[in-house]
């Protein structure tokens, strides 16, 4: 640089910015990581100046051929980022300056970094939303593997925490996969409004040079360009819709170790998570914590943060760019670090769960979890089902006290409550009878939720 001290926009100031103000101001140190993508927003810029006759050819061919050697520099680890230059978009132009002389003050003709960074930001989460689609596609099929070894894997399926009816473990983690099928949906959904290209509106109102957005929206693959500019440089919603995904994603996956941190505990006993999945205790030898799980509930908090702080920093800002934008790239940056972390973990600890059909199965068989099947069997067989709830409540009651189960009640005590039970009533206590009798789409029989896995992996990419 001809003179270090000489920043890119200090023509018109009369003194030297202070030195906590620069600090304070610079976004360097974490917009460093749009690098990528500003190279690849300005290669489209350059050639796109150079196409319409803004700037000479060989000046755009200059710039292009500058800024890659820049991008090869900064994957190799050889830039130097300097606060001084304030945030990424100055550091790289600075460098093409550095890099080819005159020829790299073109660069920045007809466009801004209002337009700029609004372009990077939204080419870095496009690359992230494909980063973390297919992750959870991944997820998916780790829990279509799981679910169909699971099929006749009976276990108490619950309300309010408390045994209710039977269900199959398959039923249960295909539950799992239902949401991350609408968590896709939402992603998928969000993408179309990310994808729109911003650059063109320069500083806020566009530009007095001819310029042809539409090759430049080709060249980066942007689906359409912003058709207002006061809009397309101040809007941040997009990166606010992105993170309500990624917390509606995160809510899934801590209800989910909500679950597998009880499941695990002793008192359920249900799974195993795998031994590299969980930590010790530095003083309890017996301990084996799940926290990986934990860490997920845990981080799902900072993700809502995140949201939270983008949806505040949007709501005062009157049009179009102010520099209170700047605060949208750490918490966006970490929500999308913290779920393809947890994504990744979840996407090799799932699949490698390990099921304890035996603590499933006398669970479920303590908790009087045919009881509705029995009321069920008494509207077969003719009574209302209000009055075969009340009876079956008695008779709830009656095995409640002598401590056993409905099924170890005698044909006399059931027909001393209702006359019509005859000795078929057993059947329909079982929990195979229970879990097969609801085939219908939804429900949970074995060979529904076998064709419900079936459909889902046709469907699968
Ligand atoms: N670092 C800035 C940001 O992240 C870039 C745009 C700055 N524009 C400006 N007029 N100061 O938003």
């Amino acid at each position: 640089m001809s003179n270090d001290n000489e920043r890119l926009w200090d023509g018109r100031f009369a003194e030297a910015t202070d030195a906590f103000v620069e600090a304070f101001t610079a976004s360097v140190s974490f917009d460093q990581q749009l690098a990528q993508f500003d190279i690849e927003g300005s290669i489209a810029h350059a050639t796109m100046l150079g196409r319409c006759g803004i700037i000479a050819e060989d000046t755009a061919t200059a710039i292009v051929d500058g800024l890659r050697g820049i991008g090869a520099d900064i994957a190799a680890g050889n830039f130097v980022w300097s606060q001084h230059l304030e945030d990424v978009h100055m550091n790289i132009e600075a460098a093409l300056t550095d890099r080819i002389g005159e020829q790299g003050k073109a660069l920045h003709t007809g466009r801004s970094r209002n337009d700029q960074v609004a372009t990077d930001v939204r080419m870095y989460l496009r690359h992230h939303v494909d980063q973390i689609l297919s992750q959870v596609t991944h997820l998916q099929q780790g829990l279509l593997q799981l679910a169909s070894q699971h099929v006749h894997t009976i276990m108490p399926g619950f309300t309010h925490l408390q045994v209710a009816q039977p269900v199959v473990f398959g039923h249960h983690l295909m539950a799992w996969y239902e949401m991350l099928s609408r968590d896709k949906e939402r992603l998928v959904d969000c993408r179309k409004r990310v994808n729109v290209l911003p650059l063109g509106a320069a500083a806020l109102a566009g530009t007095s040079f001819p310029i042809d957005r539409l090759l430049v929206a080709e060249l980066l693959h942007f689906d359409r360009v912003a058709e207002n500019s006061l809009d397309a440089v101040s809007d941040r919603d997009f990166a606010i819709e992105f993170s309500s995904a990624a917390s509606l994603i995160m809510m899934h996956l801590s209800r989910w170790s909500e679950e597998l941190i009880l499941w695990a505990s002793p008192q359920f006993g249900f799974v195993n998570l795998p031994d590299r999945y969980c930590t010790g205790s530095s003083i309890m030898p017996q301990k084996k914590n799940p926290d990986v799980p934990e860490l997920v509930r845990g981080k799902s908090a900072r993700v809502f943060g995140g949201l939270i702080t983008l949806l505040t920093l949007m709501k005062g800002q009157p049009l179009a760019y102010n520099k209170d934008n700047q605060e949208d790239k750490e918490p966006l940056i970490d929500i999308i670090r913290t779920l393809e972390d947890t994504l990744t973990a979840f996407g090799d600890m799932i699949p490698n769960i390990e099921a304890n059909p035996e603590a499933m199965r006398s669970a479920a068989a303590k908790g009087f979890a045919t009881a509705t099947d029995l009321a069920d069997y008494l509207v077969r067989k003719g009574c209302a089902f209000r009055d075969a709830h009340h009876r079956v409540g008695r008779l709830v009651a009656l095995a409640e006290s002598r401590k056993v189960d409905l099924s170890e009640l005698s044909l006399e005590d059931f027909q001393r409550e209702s006359p019509e039970i005859e000795s078929d009533v057993y059947q329909s206590l079982t929990l195979e009878g229970s879990v097969a009798a609801r085939n219908h789409l939804g429900g949970t029989a074995p060979e529904t939720v076998q064709a419900a896995i079936e459909r889902a992996q046709r469907q699968s990419p």
